[in-house]
């Protein structure tokens, strides 16, 4: 894997992700925007726009078409700067794919005429193009990614027609067709930014400490599915004997302690992996392999289920112990459970779950032993397991849940305070959450993506 390595970062210009979501919705009738894209310096963010569905008066109408009108060719100004910017590289890689094929069926002609001498220099040579071999598969998905690009930019020039001659046509055209194609684009387009917006971990950089507040062990989380105004704080002190979860507007109302409200859960939790997913809390029973839905709005447990041969009560817990058997987590993809099953060896088992029935809904047994993992986290689909909760701590190991495959990692972090008893990403703030030795910390991720671009040429 050296030499595929060694060739392709230079060739595949990894593209540097600083997505922070700048949601801008305005609450205005009819034409609602929903997100915004800039694509400068780099970054990549698809414009989404979805009309609400009551229409209002001819003037607004105009009015909100006009926007729409702008947003659409936003949109298409964004693509086109992917485009450009990608188009070189793309070209580059064309090219090399080129020369690749070109020499291994030179290769391929060398072998098979017998009369020619294979010698020690050949050998290597083919060895050194049988590490390429891998190049392939990831040239055609290039290429399946760039004509989708391309596509996107078809219908976007198509809707800005269609915008445009209604604009001059006021009243005549079927707005429920024209609805239904907007809708349909926004769908599409938010599959591209969560694909594109989605990456490798590559660096976490921080931390920064947020507060220094409770217990050496602890749980404190936002909502990822929260709206962009709504940042919630959920403080859970202690991995044991307790079932009190204090709820904060604001960061800054949990830095300065003003407490918003308190929530006294019917059942205690178990360790420090809880998550807080679209406003409910998932948690550990204490004592049990059952994981517990709690909603917030209404202050009952929605549904608990058992999780399977999961191990618990410090049967398999991480490094420090604490009862962090099970590790509750969410990512783009949706909500996890980590765990250690005696039929897996003790080894992790990552599970997709139904947030609202807790029903598994795919399984994964990965070959890393759950007592030598400091913690553990998702992003994009991929588990990623420091190997302690000390200092000197990294990322370690990488599960893809989407090949089932693993690869060793070595992306250090700051352990500024020793201790990590809790570690988890946030997909709204790209973010991980931690709390270190009684600090409430924040770290950064860094995640890397593959450019694609269109043309074929
Ligand atoms: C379109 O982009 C321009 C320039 O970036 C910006 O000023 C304008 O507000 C955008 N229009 C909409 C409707 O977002
Ligand atoms: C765009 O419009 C053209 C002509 O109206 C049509 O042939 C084409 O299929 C449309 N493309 C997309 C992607 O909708
Ligand atoms: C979040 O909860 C709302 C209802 O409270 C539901 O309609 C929505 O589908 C949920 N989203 C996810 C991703 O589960
Ligand atoms: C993460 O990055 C954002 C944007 O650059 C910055 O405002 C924030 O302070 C950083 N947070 C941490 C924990 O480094």
């Amino acid at each position: 894997m050296r030499a595929l390595s060694v060739v392709l970062n230079p060739l595949l210009f990894l593209l540097l992700f600083g997505y922070y979501p700048s949601v801008t919705v305005k609450p205005k009738e009819g034409w609602q925007v929903y997100s915004s894209a800039q694509d400068t310096e780099g970054r990549c963010i698809c414009t989404v726009v979805a009309p609400e569905q009551n229409l209002c008066s001819r003037d607004a109408k105009e009015g909100q078409l006009r926007q729409l009108l702008e947003k659409v060719q936003n949109m298409s100004q964004s693509i086109e700067v992917l485009n450009l910017r990608t188009q070189r590289d793309f070209q580059y890689i064309m090219r090399m794919e080129g020369q690749f094929k070109e020499l291994r069926s030179k290769f391929r002609q060398i072998e098979t005429n017998k009369k020619t001498q294979v010698n020690r220099n050949f050998q290597e040579l083919k060895g050194k193009m049988d590490a390429l071999q891998p190049l392939i598969p990831v040239l055609e998905q290039y290429k399946t990614d760039a004509q989708l690009i391309s596509q996107f930019k078809q219908e976007i020039r198509n809707l800005s027609m269609v915008l445009t001659a209604i604009q001059e046509e006021i009243g005549t055209y079927d707005y429920e067709e024209l609805q239904q194609r907007v809708l349909n684009l926004e769908s599409r387009l938010r599959n591209c930014m969560s694909k594109l917006t989605c990456g490798k971990l590559m660096k976490i950089t921080g931390p920064v400490t947020v507060k220094t507040s409770g217990t050496r062990f602890g749980a404190w989380m936002t909502d990822p599915q929260a709206s962009p105004r709504n940042n919630r704080v959920w403080y859970m002190d202690s991995y044991t004997n307790n079932k009190i979860v204090k709820e904060y507007k604001s960061i800054a109302d949990f830095v300065s302690g003003a407490e918003s409200r308190t929530y006294n859960l019917p059942f205690k939790w178990a360790g420090t992996d809880h998550v807080v997913y679209n406003g409910s809390l998932y948690y550990n029973k204490v004592q049990s392999n059952i994981v517990v839905c709690y909603r917030f709005e209404t202050g009952r447990v929605v549904t608990q289920r058992a999780l399977e041969n999961a191990g618990f009560h410090n049967v398999y817990p991480y490094t420090w112990g604490g009862f962090s058997d099970i590790d509750l987590m969410a990512d783009e993809l949706g909500l996890w459970a980590v765990y250690a099953t005696n039929q897996n060896a003790g080894n992790i088992v990552i599970s997709q779950l139904n947030p609202d029935t807790l029903q598994v809904l795919g399984t994964w047994n990965t070959e890393y032993s759950k007592r030598n993992a400091g913690e553990s986290f998702m992003i994009c689909g991929t588990l990623y397991i420091t190997n302690s909760h000390l200092t000197g701590a990294k990322v370690y190991y990488a599960y893809s849940t989407k090949t089932s495959s693993y690869e060793y990692t070595d992306i250090p972090f700051h352990n500024q305070f020793f201790h990590m008893s809790m570690l988890d990403y946030n997909a709204r703030d790209r973010a991980l959450y931690g709390w270190n030795n009684g600090h409430q910390v924040l770290f950064n991720v860094t995640l890397f993506h593959i450019i694609k671009t269109e043309d074929d040429s």
